[in-house]
């Protein structure tokens, strides 16, 4: 049976959800993986970027809409500095080689976390990488870079309290929809299920607000092993979940959508 016939079979079946709109992935264990082959660690990430085209081109055939990837954290920035700069200097690289590539699949890039402290060279890039790809209306790449979840949380409380502060907003109106309009994810959904490889078992930091329902899927392989095998597991142990929202059984657009 063909991997689209199993999610559709699965998602049509009582309590179970359809397809993910959103699909969030945590690409951990670059570093383990050129440990096992005595690589430096800076190898592990360069294959690691090699997973995440074979990623983004799964993302594409499987017709999910939003894909976020956790590329570099805020807590990422205490690496030793050689780690740093490799990692920056593959993520430039990255958006230097792909950019034509991902605009002529209809890819739209968006870029979350804090952009504020970053070199120009690194934050001109990524504006350029979001408006060339603006009107596209395929997939939605989004790049977590620079990206911690309780910063983005309290960046979203200083600008509601700068807002009452000015006498714009009032503090009773201020309640879960009015805080998760002031995210770098405001206009994006919330992630269906987040995928973290490497075996570890924790968010890190990434998408604590946005994750509130999101369905954990966590794979024993490493982020430079990861192929569109390892994302049709992942989205099949999603589609055997079964969602239900604080409700008693699942709602009815998860149990009929395809
Ligand atoms: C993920 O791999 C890449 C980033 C966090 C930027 P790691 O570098 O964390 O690899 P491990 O976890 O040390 O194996
Ligand atoms: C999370 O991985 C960040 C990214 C994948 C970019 P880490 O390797 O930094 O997370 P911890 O330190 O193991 O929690
Ligand atoms: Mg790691």
């Amino acid at each position: 049976m063909a991997e689209g016939e199993i999610l559709d079979m699965a998602a049509t079946s009582l309590g179970v959800p359809a397809a993910p709109r959103h699909v969030a992935l945590i690409m951990d264990g670059n570093g383990r993986w050129a440990a096992a082959r005595g690589l430096p660690r800076f190898e592990g990430h360069r294959r690691g970027v090699e997973a995440l085209r074979r990623a983004v081109r799964a993302a594409i055939d499987l017709e999910i809409s939003y894909l976020t990837v956790y590329s570099f954290s805020a807590e990422n920035w205490s690496r030793p500095r050689e780690e740093v700069q490799s990692l920056l200097g593959l993520l430039h690289r990255f958006i230097r080689n792909d950019l034509a590539e991902l605009h002529a699949n209809n890819v739209r890039v968006r870029v979350i976390g804090a952009r504020d402290d970053l070199a120009p060279e690194i934050a001109d890039l990524l504006k350029e990488a979001e408006q060339v790809t603006e009107a596209n209306t395929g997939l939605t790449l989004v790049v977590a870079f620079n990206y911690g979840a309780r910063q983005e949380i309290a960046a979203a409380a200083r600008a509601l309290a700068q807002m009452v502060a000015e006498g714009r907003l009032s503090p009773q109106e201020i309640d879960a929809d009015a805080i998760s309009a002031q995210l770098d994810t405001a206009d994006i959904p919330d992630p269906d299920v987040i995928i973290r490889t490497s075996g570890e078992q924790r968010l890190s930091n990434f998408l604590l607000w946005q994750a509130a329902y999101a369905e954990f899927v966590f794979l024993p392989i490493l982020w430079p092993d990861f192929d569109r095998a390892a994302m049709v597991a992942a989205l099949e142990e999603y589609a055997h979940r079964e969602r239900r929202f604080g409700r008693v059984e699942a709602p009815r657009s998860a149990k009929t959508a395809s």
